[in-house]
């Protein structure tokens, strides 16, 4: 019989009596709905209220990155993350940093951008300017949904408007400017957004359709830079190969979407830790390197007159410490405080130093020996654990696959046999 994804009233069933619903549909094994709903240290009953539909939650491992040193403070950094080797290459990169002094950062007050869009004006120049005479009764209204926040020394600070010609003809855009200390902020600049509306209707006499947080915060940035002797680094070819590689990435968007996924793969893992928005962080992030017209590299690597390495990075970075997952995750609330940051500006440059540090590590792999070297012994360890080695004999069945460089499922399969055929003698 053909089987139907329409149900109704999903929502409203317990965990448990969902899961049976999809054992069902896709034919799971009773080991692996045990499997989806024991979900460790984040309690169904949590995950429960932290999303829609749940039937189980998704563990991926937790790495904590050693080695870095920023603005002279030493952090643990948590990642999560599925990827071999990232945790490896950041706590590399981030102990050669540590030569020429560690990474230095600054950021902007954490400023996010509300946008309220208002079509249908007649003459959208002089909607325009009435938005922005009213502006101190606008931003009245916008602080009073959150005296919290206002009291915390955030809030509403400022706005601006634009006239934007889109294919649905001219359309005033206005944009709320909300400081918002500790938290990421998307619910109070919504909230904000939501309530400022009907003042801007009135004002343009046009009707407000989006109020919604932009992901481009391109006013919450957050800035890394750091020194490294080319001895550390493995010398001046290794340099020039890695300033190279930021030219091709600089001057080439398909290089640069590569560049740039490398560090944001160690700005994610620890978004993902401390149960952070990754989609806000990720969407903000390559819209910020295309802001210029072209997609380009975030980041940047010089070599300096004695020859030696320096380099930066700028991005947008719209975190939290308080709210959302970060407060409800246990996990999450366990890293952040591995990491010990005490204020969102702090978070927030710690994350850019992450950026920069794998970053690093990425282009001196390929500067120097190639990706391959460092990611092959934990791929092979996986392919190992895929292809069913018992724990004990995983470390070797690598090593054998990487010595014969054939890192694949069925020469695991086999080296599996061959070793248990000896052991059995
Ligand atoms: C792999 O996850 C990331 C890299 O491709 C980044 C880069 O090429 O710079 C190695």
């Amino acid at each position: 019989m053909k089987k139907s994804s329409l149900v109704s009233g999903f929502y409203k069933l317990s965990p448990k009596e969902r899961l049976h619903l999809v054992k069902e549909f896709a034919n799971l094994s009773d080991e692996e709905c045990d499997l989806l709903q024991n979900t460790g240290s984040l309690p169904l009953s949590i995950a429960n209220r932290m999303i829609e539909n749940v039937v189980g939650a998704f563990p991926i491992p937790l790495g904590v990155a050693v080695n870095f040193l920023v603005n002279d403070v030493d952090y643990l950094v948590p990642m999560a993350i599925e990827e071999p080797s990232v945790v490896a290459a950041a706590s590399y990169a981030a102990k050669i940093v540590r030569d020429g002094g560690g990474f230095r950062t600054s950021s902007t007050p954490p400023i996010m951008i509300g946008q309220i869009q208002a079509v249908g004006i007649k003459d959208p120049e002089t909607a325009r300017q009435r938005v922005l005479e009213a502006k101190e009764a606008i931003l009245k209204k916008a602080n009073e949904q959150d005296p919290v926040l206002v009291a915390a020394g955030g809030g509403a600070k400022d706005l601006d408007a634009k006239v934007i010609h889109t294919t649905e003809g001219p359309m005033l855009i206005t944009e709320l400017y909300v400081d918002c200390r500790d938290a990421m902020g998307a619910n109070a600049v919504n909230t904000m957004a939501e309530a400022i509306a009907p003042i801007i209707e009135d004002l343009t006499e046009g009707r407000v359709c989006l109020r919604i947080i932009s992901n481009l915060a391109t006013k919450r940035l957050a800035r890394a830079w750091c020194f490294i002797p080319k001895e550390s680094i493995g010398g001046q070819e290794v340099v020039d190969g890695i300033v190279n590689a930021t030219a091709f990435a600089a001057a080439d968007p398909y290089r640069a979407a590569t560049h740039n996924k490398g560090a944001m793969n160690g700005i994610i893992a620890v978004i993902l830790a401390t149960g952070n928005d990754h989609r806000a962080i990720e969407a903000g992030a390559h819209a910020y390197a295309a802001l210029k017209g072209r997609y380009t590299s975030l980041s940047t690597w010089e070599k300096t007159e004695k020859g030696d390495l320096k380099g930066s990075i700028e991005l947008p970075m719209a975190v939290g410490l308080i709210g959302g997952a970060v407060r409800t995750h246990p996990i999450a609330k366990i890293a952040v405080k591995i990491l010990g940051v005490k204020t969102a500006n702090e978070f927030a440059e710690v994350l850019a130093a992450v950026g920069l540090a794998q970053n690093l590590a990425a282009l001196r792999a390929l500067a120097h020996e190639g990706i391959q070297r460092g990611h092959m012994s934990l791929h092979a360890r996986n392919i190992a654990v895929a292809a069913g080695a018992p724990e004990k004999l995983v470390d070797s069945v690598a090593e054998i696959m990487v010595k014969e460089r054939k890192i694949r499922m069925d020469r695991a399969k086999e080296i599996i046999n061959e070793i248990g055929r000896t052991t059995d003698k």
